[in-house]
């Protein structure tokens, strides 16, 4: 694990929204702001692993943070947890797309019914989240997104193409979000995380060989962990990239 050491004063306090921050990348995330003392609010179906996160960090920290759960592909489900979250921290000011699936999936076995869904999660909620904030964060006089997207989409791999076009998908919806939001002062980004090393994939995808293969490859000799990809995140939320926007930070060790 990567110790945090980094502070960013505006952080503190500030109104901030993560989607899928019960597991993975996204709980690192989680915890990651909340050490930041801002005011969290998460949305994630992963009712234990999240109920578990909140119970954690509910001591120790500025602020608890909240666990709304919400099924991201439910877009009434959406704007209602956008609207807890306001009504407990007030007018979110950064909103962090991290939800995401990345269930492999053959071309050739493909139903429409299956790209549907995967891009239900994998893009759709990424653009209504932020349709669903927009409002608050314009008269909150400003604010910061930042959307994961992923290398996957630029390395040609063929085993889920819904997923690869969704993370392209929201490569441009970033910049499309950034033209539009930043006359009101909001900042659209996106992080392009390399292979992380969350419990799911090295539940279901990460071999020794796989993994030595992908160091192999990056300039950085070690495996990439979740709490790697919060130093990214909290500088894109953070004033300090005030003038940075519509714009893809890749933090995969140097593989591309
Ligand atoms: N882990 C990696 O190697 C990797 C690499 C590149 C990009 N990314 C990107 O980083 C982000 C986080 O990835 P991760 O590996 O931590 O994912 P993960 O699968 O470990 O966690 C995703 C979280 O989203 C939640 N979620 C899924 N569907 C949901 C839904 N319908 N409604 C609400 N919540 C839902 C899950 O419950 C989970 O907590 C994703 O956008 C992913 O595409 C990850």
């Amino acid at each position: 694990m990567t110790k945090q050491t980094v502070s960013f004063p505006d952080l503190q306090d500030a109104a901030v929204v993560i989607t899928g921050g019960g597991t993975g990348i996204g709980a690192a995330l989680t915890a990651g702001f909340a050490a930041q003392g801002a005011k969290v609010a998460f949305i994630d179906i992963a009712d234990a692993a999240s109920r578990a996160l909140a119970a954690r960090l509910a001591t120790g920290h500025r602020h608890a943070p909240l666990f709304i759960h919400a099924d991201l592909t439910d877009l009434d489900a959406v704007k209602q947890a956008v609207a807890e979250a306001e009504s407990a921290h007030g007018a979110a000011t950064v909103l962090v797309n991290n939800a995401a699936v990345d269930d492999r999936h053959e071309l050739l076995d493909m139903s429409e019914e299956y790209w549907d869904t995967n891009q239900a999660i994998n893009l759709r909620p990424v653009a209504f989240t932020a349709k669903a904030v927009a409002p608050g964060m314009i008269a909150a006089g400003g604010g910061a997104i930042v959307n994961f997207t992923s290398t996957s989409y630029m390395l040609n791999i063929g085993a889920m193409p819904s997923y690869t076009a969704a993370k392209a998908g929201i490569v441009g919806l970033t910049k499309g979000l950034a033209g539009r939001l930043g006359p009101d002062g909001i900042r659209v980004n996106a992080i392009a995380p390399g292979w992380v090393m969350t419990e799911r994939q090295k539940r279901l995808w990460v071999t020794d060989a796989g993994l030595a293969a992908m160091i192999d490859r990056q300039c950085l000799k070690r495996p990439i962990e979740p709490e790697d990809m919060v130093g990214p995140c909290l500088f894109l939320a953070s004033k300090a990239s005030a003038m940075i926007s519509a714009q893809v930070l890749i933090a995969d060790g140097g593989m591309m």
